[in-house]
């Protein structure tokens, strides 16, 4: 039986643990990792690929940005189509100069796995956590399992970053928490393919025929999404096919869609999920093992370092003044930017996918809503600055 202690037992080697590991670190706070999956599989995840001002500056004061700021593609606004028709909404000019950056998920996965590694980081794959004991206590415990052996993590805290079936959320007592969960009529066949994208900012759309995005990952790869129905697979749709209906969904006049082979394909349910409580006793819970948003509004990984900021915060409070308050805080002051990234995203999905018939009374309101963005700064205001991501201090701020 091994035993390894530390103050902080993370569980889950994804965005969220793996940034808490570092930070915790550079206060000189021990954390250790324990990751379900192997490394290939964790750095294999092909995942949204947006990062908000508040993710990108975070992880540069980490000193994890460099291969972030040589590859990522900084991005001053955003094309929004409706109905064939296109509107840019910059950033600069409406948000005091703050940017998105695009940049994949698991490379962010991949950076900070190495980083944590070469620190001499520990960090173990293939480990699923089986069992948390004495969460209600000051010293509680992960049981798990690493090469055939069982094994304990001894710590102070657990922090649970194990994503959304993981053993985290499940080991909270069912009345310590109301969870809200809203699954949407449709869900998203994303492309990835060896072709230069055709537009240098993302493309979001509404079309008669259903949504639309045009994302990109490099010079030379694009990744781009269509709404599918919820029962829908990827056999059902040749190569050709996407390119079709992305063409078309995409399309406004003078704009042409390069295409190329794809070399991924697959089909992501789109739901809202959350729970209103994230810590139970000495358990803390970070990113989607507390909340799920549709991947329209591009917040999923930001979310879960926003949590994770705050639970930085707690942890620091703790160690450095013996103080519980922050960390007694953790989820009323996470819920406060969940609850917004919960009603952009949902802003945003009801927007831009086609759910009513076209000319109807529900249409004429996605309608009159893009309408709208051209005829008012304000209104493309509230997009822009939802769609950085607001600063930390504004939520904090908040009663
Ligand atoms: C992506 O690049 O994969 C992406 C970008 C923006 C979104 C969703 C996904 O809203």
């Amino acid at each position: 039986m091994k035993t390894i202690k530390t103050q902080v037992g993370i569980i889950g080697a994804g965005p969220a643990g793996l940034t808490l590991a570092h930070w915790l670190k550079k206060h000189g706070i021990e954390a250790v990792i324990i990751e379900h999956r192997s490394r290939e599989y964790i750095q294999g995840r092909v995942r949204a690929g947006l990062l908000e001002q508040n993710t990108v500056d975070i992880l540069k004061e980490l000193g994890l940005a460099d291969r972030l700021v040589k590859e990522g593609q900084e991005h001053h606004g955003v094309y929004l189509n409706f109905d064939g028709k296109r509107v840019r909404v910059p950033f600069g000019q409406l948000t005091g100069g703050r940017n998105i950056t695009i940049y994949g998920q698991q490379e962010v996965v991949k950076d900070l796995t190495e980083a944590w590694l070469a620190k001499g980081g520990q960090l173990l794959f293939e480990a699923p956590a089986l069992e948390l004991e004495g969460i209600e206590t000051d010293s509680p415990k992960i049981h798990f399992e690493h090469n055939g052996e069982k094994g304990i993590v001894e710590c102070d805290f657990i922090a649970a970053c194990d994503g959304f079936h993981g053993l985290g959320r499940k080991s909270m007592p069912k009345d310590a928490y109301k969870e809200y969960s809203v699954t949407y009529p449709f869900s998203w066949l994303g492309i990835l393919a060896h072709v230069a994208p055709s537009s240098e900012e993302l493309i979001y759309a509404y079309h008669e025929r259903g949504f639309a995005l045009h994302s990109l990952r490099s010079e030379k790869v694009s990744r781009l999404y269509i709404q599918v129905e919820n029962d829908d697979h990827v056999d059902n749709w040749s190569d050709e096919q996407i390119w079709e209906e992305l063409s078309v969904r995409l399309g406004t006049e003078g704009w042409k869609l390069n295409s190329g082979p794809i070399f991924e394909k697959s089909i992501t349910p789109m739901r809202s999920y959350f729970i209103d409580n994230m810590q139970h006793g000495r358990l803390f819970l970070a990113g989607d093992a507390a909340h799920i948003v549709p991947p329209t509004g591009g917040k999923g990984l930001n979310l879960a370092v926003a949590d994770v900021k705050h639970l930085v915060d707690g942890f620091r409070d703790f160690y450095e003044k013996a103080s519980m308050q922050a960390l007694d805080n953790y989820s009323t002051v996470a819920l406060k930017r969940i609850w917004r990234a919960q009603d952009f995203s949902n802003f945003m999905t009801t927007l831009f996918h086609k759910q009513y018939e076209h000319g109807s009374f529900h249409y004429q309101l996605q309608k009159a809503k893009f309408d709208y963005i051209q005829l008012s700064e304000a209104y493309a205001t509230t997009i822009a600055e939802n769609y950085v991501g607001l600063p930390f201090e504004s939520f904090e701020a908040l009663d």
